[in-house]
């Protein structure tokens, strides 16, 4: 790691807390002049440093940069030193993943971007990515199924990110099927899943998994098309101390890799049953192409959600008495 890595990490581990140069020098082993230099850098990247006289350096408690040296601290998971990519600006973070994986980066790989300037949402749709107030991040991971459950990985998906915004901000978001996030009656987090496939053999070799959260994006700063259904996590209130995105993204990579290893068990589907606020509710599937059921006025088919199964599939009912599972696709509520 770079003195100046070391020297943030440091920081990091101790944020809003004084250290003196001393210390940093000695526990990295590096001259104090080298802290300084190092300070210094990371000042002129925007971090704000206090030096306090004869004391020693503070990172500001309120700090949110984002930074693998932020992030790493608070990952449970084991070597992940090298698979936490930090970026400044990205197209996607979807993107890069599907391009790193190509290149080889191994599963558990995590790519972050402080903005998107084409973030992607689902059906073909743009997600709004600007920078400092949002988390955009992508998982590589292994493909354990074929194509048909690969709803389970966005289903198990959410709940970790429901979980994880639970243990850190102590709120409980609601998901609607399959992957959107809800605080409130307003959506706070989508997830876009990807399939890499092989263009030989079509396998499946990677699937990247992109999670795109407003932390803190004031409700004026949404486009007027999202400010009705648009929500931040932390529109109202900022978040309380100890709170940061690189603690949040953290814990996003601790229940996503572990609620991952344990997909076949499917232990998380009981609770992303109870966190879903589409159950027993009048909606509307949005149609894919060849369905055979009639269309209301809105564009989608009338039915009643009954349930969802043992692969995060949306049973439901259509209007003609008949019962269908959903893998994929989209709903909405029924306004009556
Ligand atoms: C949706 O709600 O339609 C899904 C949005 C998914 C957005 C995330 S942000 C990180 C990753 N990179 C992207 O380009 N999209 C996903």
């Amino acid at each position: 790691m770079s003195t100046r890595g070391s020297v943030l990490k440091a920081l990091e581990e101790k944020k809003g807390t004084t250290v003196s140069g001393e210390e940093l020098a000695s526990r990295l082993g590096i001259s104090r002049a080298a802290v300084w230099k190092a300070i210094r850098e990371l000042r002129r990247e925007g971090y704000r440093i206090d030096a306090i006289t004869s004391k020693g350096y503070c990172l500001a408690p309120d700090s949110d940069m984002l930074s693998v040296e932020g992030i790493l601290p608070h990952v449970k998971v084991r070597f992940m030193e090298d698979r936490i990519h930090v970026f400044k600006s990205l197209e996607s973070t979807n993107l890069t993943a599907k391009k790193m994986a190509l290149e080889g980066a191994p599963y558990g790989t995590v790519v972050i971007a402080e903005e998107q300037t084409k973030g992607r949402g689902r059906m073909g749709r743009s997600f709004f990515s600007p920078p400092a107030g949002g988390i955009y991040m992508t998982f590589i991971l292994e493909p354990r199924f074929d194509m048909t459950k690969s709803v389970l990985i966005t289903t198990a998906a959410s709940v970790a990110v429901c979980k994880a915004i639970k243990m850190l901000a102590g709120v409980d978001c609601k998901i609607k099927w399959v992957n959107d996030i809800y605080l409130g009656d307003k959506k706070i987090c989508g997830i876009l899943t990807e399939a890499v496939t092989d263009f030989e053999s079509g396998h499946i070799d990677h699937i990247v998994l992109g999670i795109g959260i407003n932390y803190s994006t004031a409700q004026s700063a949404f486009p007027h098309e999202l400010s009705g259904v648009a929500g931040s996590l932390f529109a109202d209130a900022p978040p309380a101390d100890g709170i940061s995105r690189n603690r949040l993204i953290a814990e996003i990579i601790n229940q996503v890799l572990e609620i991952n290893e344990n997909l076949e068990s499917r232990n998380f589907i009981e609770e992303y049953r109870s966190r879903s606020f589409v159950l027993g509710k009048e909606i509307l599937v949005i149609p894919t192409s060849g369905s055979e059921k009639t269309h209301s006025r809105d564009g989608g088919i009338p039915a009643e959600a009954l349930d969802i199964d043992g692969d995060g599939g949306l049973v439901v009912r259509y209007q003609d008495g008949s019962v269908q599972t959903l893998n994929s696709g989209e709903i909405s509520i029924r306004t009556i």
